[in-house]
């Protein structure tokens, strides 16, 4: 008899299908002690790992040597460069709205013009041009000029390169960047972008599409714009507390929000009890490198601070920071201080782990793929409204 992995009562139902298991993931792993493995290694001891070697990981299940790596860096070298119409039609995009609006848009473009219907060969074509993709977005928006793109640089290099931060300190940026990049390429496979993106992608969508929808996903601020929101929550308690800010003041601060039915931002995670290893690795590195910051002290501050009185809570189940509590400070601090495009940022990395998940379901099962995802909802009468 089959063994029976999980019970559903009518407790579980409208909850977010929470811990449900669906399939199998062959990219990454969350353990709620341990956190985030990609295939098998703790992410901890790849955060320094130049993005490419990280993705090999990713895409091929084992560590490259020298020889392959610089096989992979060449074969992403030669797709990097968006066709000139994707590059056009970006730049006519509406700038109304929020930028993952006009990402999700430029992912759609880029199926347009340069899909081939092939999930393998565009999940490779998107993991190269992604960069391009979204650094035209964002200069787009914000009115910068892009710089040429010159895959030769390297992946984040490349990428620093085309975004042109204005006044932006590059070699600190492309520091930042590429740590950001290794850690947000994949989460395992229940995250809700990733969830959608394979489940649109079970309809047989296009791998342009199914990305598409996975980052409308990662837009929501529960979801991606966590990290945006939590650099405004961070700077609200600068503002309320002042910079020089001592322990107590803070833990007033939080106890009144909490009264006050306020959020309190960068705290728990559906999946981790502990504090997000991939958090761990921000706030050593805001440490070493911009322990002066008043965003990074207060991030600190609340760091130390929060859990202690989210704890006394029996019913919050993580008190713990996640990535989100500290990811945005750490841009900011590196003096990318746009917190519209860190959500951009975060889909850029997201889009590679999501892009193989892709690859993985619709090739598995002899080739078959899955069948399209097709859950059972029960019939409620609702009252009339
Ligand atoms: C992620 O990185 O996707 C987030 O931590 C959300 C999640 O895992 O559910």
């Amino acid at each position: 008899m089959a063994k029976v992995l999980f019970e559903i009562t009518e407790e579980n139902l409208e909850t977010g299908m929470r811990g449900y298991p669906v399939g199998y993931c062959v990219t990454s792993s969350v353990d709620p002690q341990k956190g985030l493995t990609y295939v098998g290694i703790p992410v901890i001891k790849l955060a320094e790992e130049r993005p490419e070697k990280v993705i090999f990981l990713l895409y091929h299940k084992y560590l490259p040597d020298e020889d392959q790596l610089g096989k992979f860096i060449e074969n992403l070298k030669n797709r990097a460069k968006l066709d000139q119409k994707t590059v056009s039609f970006i730049r006519q995009l509406p700038k109304e709205g929020h930028p993952m609006k006009l990402f999700i848009s430029a992912l759609l473009i880029c199926g347009m013009t340069e899909g081939t219907g092939n999930y393998r060969e565009d999940c490779l074509n998107v993991i190269a041009k992604i960069p391009q993709l979204a650094a035209e977005v964002i200069a787009h928006h914000a009115g910068w000029k892009t710089g040429n793109s010159d895959p030769k640089l390297g992946y984040m290099e490349n990428f620093s390169q085309m975004l042109n931060v204005p006044q932006g300190d590059r070699e600190q940026l492309t520091r930042v960047f590429r740590i950001f990049n290794v850690l947000h390429h994949d989460h395992g496979g229940g995250n809700l972008s990733t969830f959608v993106g394979k489940a649109v992608a079970s309809g047989l969508e296009d791998m342009y599409g199914s990305l598409a929808a996975a980052m409308c996903g990662l837009a929501g601020p529960r979801h991606g714009k966590a990290n945006q929101d939590c650099l405004h929550f961070v700077e609200e308690m600068m503002a309320e507390a002042g910079e020089n800010a001592k322990p107590d003041q803070i833990e007033a601060l939080i106890r009144k929000r909490l009264e006050n039915r306020q959020l309190i931002y960068g705290f728990g995670h559906a999946v981790l009890r502990v504090e997000d290893p991939r958090a761990t690795v921000f706030y050593d590195l805001a440490e070493r490198l911009y322990s002066k910051n008043p965003l990074v002290k207060m991030a600190h501050l609340l760091r130390r601070v929060g859990p202690k009185v989210l704890k006394e809570n029996p019913k919050i189940t993580n008190p713990y920071p996640n990535v989100d509590a500290i990811s945005g400070i750490l841009l900011s601090a590196s003096g990318f201080h746009y917190p519209e495009y860190f959500t951009v940022l975060f889909g850029l990395a997201r889009c590679v782990g999501i892009g193989i998940q892709i690859v993985y379901e619709r090739e598995t099962r002899d080739g078959k793929g899955l069948p399209i995802v097709r859950p059972k909802y029960f019939y409620k009468e609702a009252k009339s409204s």
